[in-house]
């Protein structure tokens, strides 16, 4: 049964969209003319998202759509694309901006994650919101839960990168609704009531 904070969280198929949005933006903010630490930035705080968001994947939405989708092959090859992503995320801090061949392996990662997403957009998204329908919040606030864990174990890179790159403003509305910390905002005021003399 849904908790009552579970049932106000944002549904993990909403927040893996977010999530794909967030990174095609980041994606289009990078030109081959920017100076080197805003190439920098881009692709640091980029490939701290998508590890990130991989790695909330493997836990938390493949394990829930497996129990309903069983043998499915967009399912299948999803791990394995993410494992290909974490190897050209290596190759590019092992480049370096300076390098000629950083921008070309930079646009080779966005092909690759713009490839995966359509598919769990396509194929997994729809799937898991027809045959998961009553978990779809709960998901999500593990999700939520999971990713503030994820962060707060490298938060010197996340906070050393994250001007104009990282969606931190939708996440944080999304985990103050999980977490239920709505209550320590400053209430609006009650308007007066006129006094009957
Ligand atoms: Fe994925
Ligand atoms: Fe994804």
């Amino acid at each position: 049964m849904p908790t009552d904070t579970s049932r106000m969280s944002p549904s993990i198929t909403a927040m893996i969209r977010l999530d794909h949005m967030h990174a095609l933006a980041a994606f289009h903010r990078y030109h081959a003319t920017s100076p080197w630490w805003r190439k920098q930035a881009i692709v640091n705080s980029t490939c701290a998202a998508l590890e990130i968001h991989a790695q909330l994947e493997e836990e938390i939405f493949y394990p829930a759509l497996a129990a309903v989708m069983g043998d499915d092959e967009t399912l299948a090859k999803s791990a394995p694309e993410h494992n290909e992503m974490r190897a050209t995320i290596n190759r590019l801090r092992a480049m370096g901006p300076e390098n000629a061949a950083y921008d070309a392996l930079f646009m080779q990662l966005m092909r690759e994650v713009i490839h995966h997403a359509a598919d769990e957009e396509t194929v997994l998204l729809p799937a898991a919101e027809r045959a998961l329908q009553t978990q779809l919040h709960s998901l999500g606030a593990s999700m939520t839960r999971r990713r503030l864990q994820l962060l707060g174990q490298r938060p010197a890179e996340i906070a050393l990168n994250t001007m104009g790159t990282f969606p931190v403003a939708s996440f944080l509305i999304g985990a103050m609704l999980v977490l239920g910390v709505t209550h320590c905002l400053p209430k609006a005021r009650e308007p007066r009531r006129a006094r009957e003399h």
